[in-house]
């Protein structure tokens, strides 16, 4: 698809008067990908900001509660913060979690500085210091991932960040520089740069020389540090700073019914990324998983593809026109696959009604999602999520839909597979 294709063109922000027709296909030239502190760290299939801004100005008023019950790495709480809305994120993930607060929480930029600037220093000590041995998680086939000076340098940093923060005992400077930290841990890896999966391919491993990775850091602490002092500078404006923030399940969440004003996510993409696989060098070395399988873990979230033999030996169906054809074509070539795509959209359904519980009558839940090519089969999500949300067993509205291409401002002339869309539906929770 070409930018003339579409109908509506944005660049930068939307404004939230702008009504998009319903099946309108627009097209957002984004400008605002890592502005503030949206590029502290990297995250699967992460919002853009301006669709979400715009969902949320045009959706809610200042002063409501909002939510993303798959926040991921928090781009809607932030933005919804930075809308002066009460930004509620949800997420299973625990990288998501220590993300998105990090993200969300304004420091005092002279003190981080004057903490950060300790941190350096200590880092040097103990790096000049052959005496010292710094510890290093122990975990399945670590000396693979990483090349033995890489360990010892990333082993420095982390006793560093441990000392330091030990010492001033304040957890958000520490989430900062474990933030800060984890941003660099893929780059120094063996793990294919280009591969979202956590994968070694001798091909493509990356030149690093000693040094390195302790340099890496200190350049990323440098940005960081701008970025979180211009967040700061914000937020001063903004006097609702109350973000809330839960690690639990999408589909049994802790708030009551009727209490939420809007909500805006996207959700897991089926079969595109396995998010504790993707973050599982990272979760290593903070402390988040241990030396066991993923596995257990994994079973819980949306779209996990741990799934069990008994589970797939026969064909299941979901009783829903969208979805049962393809899970019949699906399970002729890979009964497993057709599975996993059932129950992606079993929780999806299972997220929906959850959804529409705490949301207020009239409420709106905001979901973008892509399409998927599954064993040769096309899987429109937005088509299927639409037949569950508007089931009388879940209960919403179908307002209206669009389809949203999206271009990095930078890329002039758009590559096919630069470009990414996906549908935005806009759902509605009646008012009786
Ligand atoms: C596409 S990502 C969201 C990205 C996010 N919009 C952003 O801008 O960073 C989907 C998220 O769903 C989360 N997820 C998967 N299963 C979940 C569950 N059962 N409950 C809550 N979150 C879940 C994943 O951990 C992941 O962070």
């Amino acid at each position: 698809m070409t930018t003339d294709q579409y109908e509506l063109e944005f660049v930068g922000d939307i404004p939230p008067e702008s009504t998009i027709p319903n099946l309108a296909q627009i097209m957002i030239i984004s400008k605002d990908q890592s502005y503030l502190t949206h590029g502290i760290h990297k995250f699967p299939a992460k919002f853009f900001p301006e669709l979400p801004r715009y969902l949320i100005r045009r959706y809610s008023r200042k002063g409501e509660r909002v939510l993303d019950p798959m926040c991921g790495s928090g781009t809607v709480v932030l933005e919804s913060l930075l809308s002066e809305r009460i930004p509620i994120g949800v997420d299973i993930d625990p990288m998501a979690q220590l993300i998105t607060r990090t993200k969300t929480k304004s420091l005092d930029s002279d003190k981080l500085e004057s903490q950060s600037k300790k941190l350096v220093d200590q880092i040097h000590q103990a790096y000049e210091d052959s005496k010292q041995s710094p510890s290093i998680p122990v975990f399945n086939y670590r000396d693979n991932w990483f090349r033995p000076f890489v360990l010892h340098e990333l082993g420095t940093i982390k006793d560093a960040i441990d000392s330091v923060t030990d010492r001033v005992s304040s957890t958000e400077f520490r989430d900062f520089f474990l933030v800060v930290f984890s941003s660099i841990i893929r780059d120094v890896s063996n793990a294919d740069p280009h591969c979202t999966r956590t994968v070694i391919r001798k091909k493509s491993i990356r030149n690093i020389a000693v040094g390195d990775t302790i340099s890496k850091f200190k350049d990323a602490l440098a940005k960081q540090l701008q970025a979180m002092s211009a967040l700061a500078t914000s937020l001063q404006l903004i006097d609702n700073r109350k973000v809330i923030l839960k690690e639990e399940s999408a589909t049994a969440m802790n708030f009551e019914d009727n209490s939420i004003n809007l909500a805006v996510t996207s959700p897991p993409y089926i079969n595109a990324v396995d998010y504790p696989r993707t973050h599982q060098l990272e979760m290593y070395w903070l402390g988040m998983i241990g030396n066991g399988p993923l596995s257990t873990m994994k079973r819980n979230y949306i779209g996990t593809e741990t799934v069990y033999k008994r589970e797939y030996d026969e064909l299941h169906y979901s009783g829903l026109s969208t979805l049962d054809p393809l899970l019949e074509r699906i399970f002729v070539s890979d009964p497993r696959r057709s599975y996993i795509v059932y129950k992606f959209f079993e929780d999806m359904k299972q997220q929906l009604k959850e959804t529409f519980r705490v949301l207020r009558p009239g409420a709106r839940y905001c979901l973008a999602i892509g399409s998927n090519m599954i064993r040769g089969v096309p899987v429109h999500s937005h088509e299927i999520l639409s037949e569950i949300a508007i089931s009388p067993e879940t209960g919403f509205e179908l307002e209206r839909s669009f389809f949203s291409g999206l271009i990095r401002h930078f890329i002039r002339i758009p590559r096919k597979e630069r470009m990414s869309g996906e549908w935005v539906l806009i759902l509605r929770k009646p008012h009786q």
